[in-house]
């Protein structure tokens, strides 16, 4: 049975709607300190914001969540874009994803260091090429082709996560301790449109070139019309061996699972593979699941009536 420590996942809401998340990990109230919750508050509600602008003025769902994630990485209290965490020689290695469910296409980037915004390089990917997955400096070449916002890697860098990156025993890099992070956003728009689009730093302290779930088409990130989108957050690896998020899509469009049952059933999978980690997710009919079976998840969502919902930790029942 999977530790669903949300105690109300499923929310039935009109559309157009809106979740987000900041990463799952040892998020507990104790250790996070007020200042640092309200400052994740503050950066989830302003995403919400300005993804939720997006979708009342009419725009797709792929905007909306890439107007929702642009946010997160410019927040350097998330792990994507600035303050993201280093890799095991300190450095900056970027990976990003978005999925547009009205198509059933997707782009990606993956060990990207100097786009500002990797999440607007994956769109490039999807909009601009006819390939899936870039990686590295063909990535970085399409960004600065498309225009985007090229910085030195140094930008990147906060004070935060070299302390964070030195307080982990160089015995341990080789298996890099689980920090939580990432960030995401899905979206259902007016035109019933689902879309997903997932950014992170990866882990703390992992091995150059090392790939997490969040560019991995069906691992971290999904969109199809047809059954849900999700972006995933947590433990990379068991994330990429229980093909995480197409599996909500199977459970959903195969096997007729609720979209909440769905997710849990998934997350036991990936729990299987010794794995916590969690989920946003929502359905063509608006339903949102916000699951997640490590100790806390910064997450978020807003629909049509405009109440935002946030929470971080098991307690908060609002989500
Ligand atoms: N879930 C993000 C990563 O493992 O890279």
């Amino acid at each position: 049975m999977v530790r669903n420590r949300c105690t109300s996942p499923v929310w039935q809401a009109t559309a157009p709607v809106l979740a987000v998340h900041g990463g799952a990990g040892r998020i507990v109230p104790e250790e996070l300190g007020a200042q640092r919750a309200a400052a994740a508050r503050r950066g989830l509600s302003q995403s919400l914001a300005a993804g939720m602008t997006v979708l009342r003025d009419g725009g797709s769902a792929l905007d909306a969540v890439v107007a929702a994630v642009l946010v997160l990485e410019d927040d350097e209290q998330f792990n994507a874009g600035r303050g993201a965490v280093l890799t095991a020689g300190g450095g900056v290695e970027h990976d990003a994803a978005v999925a547009d469910g009205a198509t059933r296409r997707a782009g990606a980037v993956t060990c990207v260091s100097g786009i500002r915004n990797p999440v607007l390089a994956a769109r490039a990917v999807l909009e601009r090429t006819p390939h899936v997955l870039l990686s590295g400096t063909g990535a970085q070449e399409l960004a600065r082709r498309e225009g985007l916002a090229v910085v030195p890697v140094d930008w990147f860098v906060t004070a935060r996560r070299q302390q964070q990156l030195a307080g982990i025993r160089p015995s341990d890099r080789a298996e890099p301790e689980f920090t939580g992070g990432t960030v995401g956003a899905v979206a259902l728009d007016i035109e019933g449109h689902l879309a997903a689009a997932t950014s992170t730093g990866g882990t703390t302290g992992q091995l150059a070139g090392r790939v997490g779930d969040t560019p991995l088409v069906g691992a971290g990130t999904w969109a199809d019309d047809r059954s849900c989108a999700v972006s995933a957050t947590g433990d990379g690896e068991a994330l990429i061996l229980s093909v995480f998020a197409h599996e909500v899509d199977a459970l959903v469009r195969l096997a007729g699972l609720h979209l909440g049952a769905a997710c849990q059933r998934a997350l036991h999978e990936t729990e299987l593979r010794a794995g916590t980690g969690g989920c946003i997710a929502v359905g063509p009919d608006g339903t949102v699941a916000m699951p997640f079976t490590s100790a806390g998840m910064f997450r978020g969502a807003i629909d049509a009536t405009g109440d935002p919902r946030i929470g971080m930790f098991t307690e908060d029942n609002a989500c």
